[in-house]
């Protein structure tokens, strides 16, 4: 047998015969490597792969030892083959399989397997239509030097491909299966209980809309959406209309007591509204407060492009100030600069003097990989920092000029006395791209930014220079009072270790950011039972800041750094960890759920900073990753 392969005059031994048997087995290494994806996708997808990994395998081997003509093009035939489908593949679609006639969409694995078919075909043609000449003689040194380069560049490509496709974007997760023979409760059944409330309803439609010569994803026409303004005891109905070309949800950030059926997360508490859709959101507005609302489907996507807005929720006695302003700092829909209530200019609200005013601040700006909070300024007046993301502070003291860091997704209210003659301002502040110490000192010092809000008629104080301004500290703020949570004791105590490294991830190269070195979806849950009281203790060793959100429940701070808290009690439901900071916080598990927990730094959600806490037996029969079309982060 072996005798009648081996032709008389095999091909040429030599560097690029080599080379293109390397080639034929990198590409079949990479095929059998995304067996596991497709296999799961689409059995007769992973047996195709299968396939074409062994014969690929197979002939790259018979080029070597047996040098026939035949097996050089048959190997070419296959690659030419294989390199046909995905070309349909990617483009109008193949007719079987889970979305037949769907162009699938492009990855790593592919683009590199491809890459090395292509190479391969011509050189393996070259070799075998060759006449066959007398064998120049080289020794096998020659041979086995002259391959190091081929191997070096075909094994770094096959390395980087058969990462990325064993890394790959889940196909199916669920953060709460259902254990058979486990009894459980559907979290689709943790919605609000009927009651006698007044009910308030709104209409928010997810719909495109050109502003300012951006393409922007908008509810109800502008950026941000309509603030949402309630009174606290009210049942809020929000319809959800979704005219946008994907999928998209609503997320309630920080509300308390949020049912968890209500709270908007793609892949986790619901499947994404289809374009052409719509959905109810119901829920009582149970504490006051200032929150808000935001996609959480493709949340990095979306959310960039406009869909957020702010939710008030006023104290059942009336409002306590004369003037009551929502300010909402977030990005312009091109990215680039910083916006207030959707303008980069001078905003000016209705004050006189004497008036009281209460100035609810929300920070929506996207930042970027640094993660650096916005830093906004109050000038003109003393005023009092008297709630952090909708919730109270005691005895909150008169402050001057300080700058105020909010991570995204924190909000800060503050309240003053309008001067006897001219206006308040507020300006922002941004100290951008210092992630290390070096970067820091390298870095300009913190600048004001265009977009301003002067309250009130005339001269409005200048922005000055930021930098010589104190930055506020909510833990030495306002005075002591009984917090039952921060009190402890503590049922349990968890660390989260927050970094980050290169890495594969999603079939990319990510730098991919980790939670107790694993990144989303497989950072293991926290597990609690209702009732129990659970400490965190948040680690960062990145040199970013990361904004640690957690859906539904409030966190007491217990300490920064070590030093416990010294003033009123901070209650959050977003803790701003800065660079290389450590923060113990605490909650009370009393909103069974299955819970979102993660950096409201987008990029950083998206590349893997994201964990869930998970009530004891509550399950979800939604699931995220490339079937279902849900994408929280
Ligand atoms: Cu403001 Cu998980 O979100
Ligand atoms: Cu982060």
């Amino acid at each position: 047998m072996l005798t009648n392969l081996r032709p008389a005059h095999p091909v040429r031994q030599g560097p690029l015969l080599n080379l293109a048997a390397l080639l034929v087995l990198g590409a079949a290494i990479i095929h059998l490597a995304v067996v596991p994806m497709h296999w799961e996708e689409y059995l007769p997808f992973g047996l195709f792969f299968v396939l074409a990994g062994a014969l690929q395998a197979s002939l790259a081997l018979g080029i070597v030892v047996l040098r026939n003509r035949r097996l050089l093009l048959a190997a070419a035939a296959l690659d030419l083959g294989i390199v046909a489908v995905y070309v349909v593949s990617r483009t109008a679609g193949v007719p079987v399989g889970p979305h037949p006639w769907q162009p699938e969409s492009i990855g790593i694995p592919d683009v590199v397997c491809t890459l090395m078919e292509v190479v391969a075909v011509p050189l393996l043609l070259a070799r075998a239509l060759r006449r066959p000449r007398r064998p120049r003689s080289r020794g096998p040194v020659f041979v086995a030097v002259a391959a190091v380069p081929s191997l070096l560049v075909v094994g770094a490509l096959t390395t980087v491909g058969s990462a990325a496709a064993i890394d790959h974007m889940p196909y199916a997760f669920n953060v709460g299966p259902m254990v058979p023979g486990r009894p459980s409760t559907d979290l689709d059944l943790l919605t609000e209980a009927p009651g006698t409330q007044p009910v308030e309803s709104f209409t928010l439609t997810a719909e495109p809309r050109t502003i300012e010569g951006q393409q922007a994803w908008t509810f109800n026409g502008t950026v941000p959406g309509p603030e949402l303004h309630v009174i606290q005891g009210d049942r809020l109905r929000v319809t959800l209309v979704n005219h946008l070309p994907a999928a998209t949800t609503i997320h309630w950030h920080g509300v308390p007591g949020l049912p968890n059926a209500e709270d908007g997360v793609a892949g986790i508490t619901q499947q994404a509204v289809p374009p052409g859709h719509s959905m109810v959101y119901e829920f009582v507005a149970r504490e006051p407060g200032t929150y808000w609302y935001h996609s959480h489907q493709d949340t990095g996507t979306q959310l960039s492009k406009g869909l957020f807005g702010a939710l008030v929720v006023e104290p059942r006695g009336g409002q306590a100030e004369k003037r009551d302003y929502t300010v909402v700092l977030h990005s312009t829909v091109g990215g680039g600069a910083v916006a207030m209530n959707g303008s980069t200019g001078d905003t000016r609200l209705a004050a006189r003097p004497g008036d009281t005013v209460r100035l609810r601040l929300v920070n929506a700006v996207v930042p970027g990989m640094d993660g650096t909070p916005e830093a906004p300024v109050l000038l003109g007046a003393p005023y009092r920092v008297v709630a952090l993301d909708g919730r109270d502070l005691t005895g909150p003291g008169t402050l001057g000029p300080e700058r105020l860091l909010l991570g995204m997704g924190q909000r800060a209210d503050l309240v003053f006395t309008m001067p006897a003659s001219g206006a308040v301002r507020l300006v922002d502040t941004e100290q951008q791209g210092a992630t290390t110490a070096v970067q820091r000192a390298l870095t300009p010092r913190p600048t004001a930014l265009a977009a301003t809000v002067a309250v009130g008629d005339g001269q409005a104080p200048a922005s000055g220079d930021p930098a010589s301004l104190p930055v506020f500290d909510a833990t030495t703020y306002g005075t002591p009072a009984p917090d039952p949570v921060a009190a402890g004791p503590f049922d349990a105590t968890y660390p989260i270790v927050l970094n980050e490294q290169p890495g594969f991830r999603d079939g990319t190269v990510q730098l991919v950011h980790t939670i107790n070195g694993s990144s989303s979806p497989n950072v293991p849950p926290i597990t609690v039972r209702e009732g129990e009281v659970v400490r965190l203790h948040i680690v960062n060793e990145t040199g970013e800041y990361h904004p640690m959100h957690l859906h539904g429940h409030t966190l007491s701070v217990l300490a920064r750094n070590g030093a416990q808290v010294q003033g009123s009690p901070v209650h959050l439901d977003t803790v701003l960890v800065g660079p290389h900071q450590t923060w113990d916080v605490a909650f009370a598990a009393d909103n069974p759920g299955i819970w979102m927990f993660h950096c409201h730094v987008l990029l950083h959600a998206s590349m893997g900073m994201m964990m869930t806490v998970n009530y004891a037996g509550i399950t979800t029969p939604y699931e995220m990753g490339t079937r279902s079309g849900n994408v929280p982060e």
